[in-house]
């Protein structure tokens, strides 16, 4: 009776204990940069040389991951999104890039990539289409496959655009899985099944995990507050359904950072770093590595608020109560330890206080007697031992957060 009853526990506990998908990969959430956001559908390489979707745009971005400390830091793929492509397959139906933007091809991009110790992330679609028109990847997953891993490709981000049927968005998502499997190469599978089939069917996460190493759930992310509060927003609602399932090799998807471009206050830009490192998301920016301020790319680049998010047991964040305009989320790491955000939600006046029991925390089990409280942002700052009765009295910026990790 009682083991069993310990079992259950574990089970309730242990994060990824549903199979994910076993190519070895993201055994903790990928981390890199991925074109969309920032540089969209630019095709236009006359009027917008330097941000046309381009091979010169991501050689660029390959150098500057590798000359300012993003590769150090964690940040290994460097990845397409949509309209690379050329508007047509080749005369054997093989996929193509744009020949005027991408005139080395992609393998040709794929070599100076891992020439550079970085990892090249390749974009396409399960349907007819990718989302901005280019030819898409349905009846041709093992051809697509076969040539992504000829070319080298790390990760492919597998968008749903133009399915047709449920049917065949998620036989196709199956079969993508499986073609890349069959090439022997280790690529990341990133797929948006569970935003599609959301809207038809409720999406089964633990099949979602067999077939794929990450999964987005929600709409695009733009450069703006509302768009991030939509993202924590929708998270935290359906949270009981896909938390469970996040674990190594499998990861809930809120999309790309956005820090360091136009639409982020400061304490905005920490909200996002906080609460996509509680989210356990992928880490993937979408900025302009070449004209970035200091101040975000330190925030991005902070070892301790990417070892929260990078944490080896792969337990996914949740939000634990809203308290007027307070939410608090928590997140177990290795060894017992938590990490915890706070948010301001209210965007009027001056900084708002937030007294933080300890004993709300894990169900009342975040500390044993004492523990070791450190403040990593805004700003570090060590608490030192704090009993577990303790009420800690946290300011929080209006649309700003407080991370805090207890040891
Ligand atoms: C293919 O799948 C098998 C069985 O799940 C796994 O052992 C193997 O590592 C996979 N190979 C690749 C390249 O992903
Ligand atoms: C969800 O998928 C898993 C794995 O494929 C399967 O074992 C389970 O029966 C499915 N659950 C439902 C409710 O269909």
């Amino acid at each position: 009776m009682k083991l069993c009853a310990l079992t259950y526990v574990w089970l309730f506990l242990l994060p990824g204990t549903a199979q994910s998908l076993r190519n070895g990969l993201a055994l903790t959430p990928p981390m890199g940069w991925l074109h969309w956001e920032r540089f969209l559908c630019e095709t236009d390489c006359e009027k917008n040389p330097n941000n046309c979707v381009s091979e010169k745009l991501f050689m660029e971005m390959a150098d500057k991951m590798v000359l300012d400390g993003w590769l150090d830091a964690g940040y290994q793929y460097l990845c397409i999104d949509d309209c690379w492509l050329a508007p047509k397959r080749d005369m054997n139906n093989r996929l193509q890039a744009d020949p005027i933007r991408f005139p080395g091809g992609i393998k040709k991009l794929s070599d100076y990539v891992h020439a550079r110790g970085l990892l090249l992330g390749i974009y396409q679609d399960v349907g007819t289409h990718t989302c901005a028109g280019y030819p898409g990847s349905q009846g041709y997953y093992d051809l697509d496959a076969q040539t992504f891993a000829e070319w080298g490709v790390d990760l492919l981000k597998f968008d749903g655009c133009y399915y047709g049927s449920l049917t065949n968005l998620e036989e196709g998502y199956r079969s993508m899985s499986m073609a890349l499997n069959k090439t022997g190469r280790k690529i990341v599978f990133s797929c948006e099944w569970p935003f599609y089939a959301r809207y038809i069917k409720k999406v089964n996460y633990t099949e979602v995990a067999e077939y794929c190493n990450s999964w987005r759930n929600f709409a695009d992310i733009s450069d703006s507050w509302a768009s991030l509060k939509s993202v924590m927003d929708w998270t935290s609602a359906f949270q009981n359904e896909f938390v469970p399932v996040a674990g190594p090799g499998a990861w809930n998807d809120p999309d790309m950072l956005v820090i360091g471009n136009f639409g982020l206050s400061w304490d905005q830009q920490v909200t996002q770093m906080a609460l996509w490192s509680i989210m356990a998301a992928p880490l993937l920016m979408s900025n302009d590595l070449r004209d970035i301020s200091f101040e975000s790319k330190a925030l991005l680049q902070n070892q301790e608020v990417i070892y929260i998010n990078q944490d080896p047991l792969g337990a996914q964040g949740y939000k634990v109560l809203k308290a007027g305009y307070f939410e608090l989320w928590e997140k177990p790491l290795i060894k017992g330890s938590l990490a915890v955000s706070v948010t301001n939600r209210n965007e009027q006046g001056g900084p708002g206080n937030f007294l933080l029991s300890l004993s709300m925390l894990w169900s009342g089990r975040a500390c044993k007697d004492n523990c070791f409280v450190t403040r990593l942002l805004p700003t570090r700052h060590i608490y030192g031992y704090v009993k577990d009765t303790s009420v800690l009295s946290l300011w929080v910026n209006p649309s700003g957060t407080v991370l805090l990790r207890l040891d």
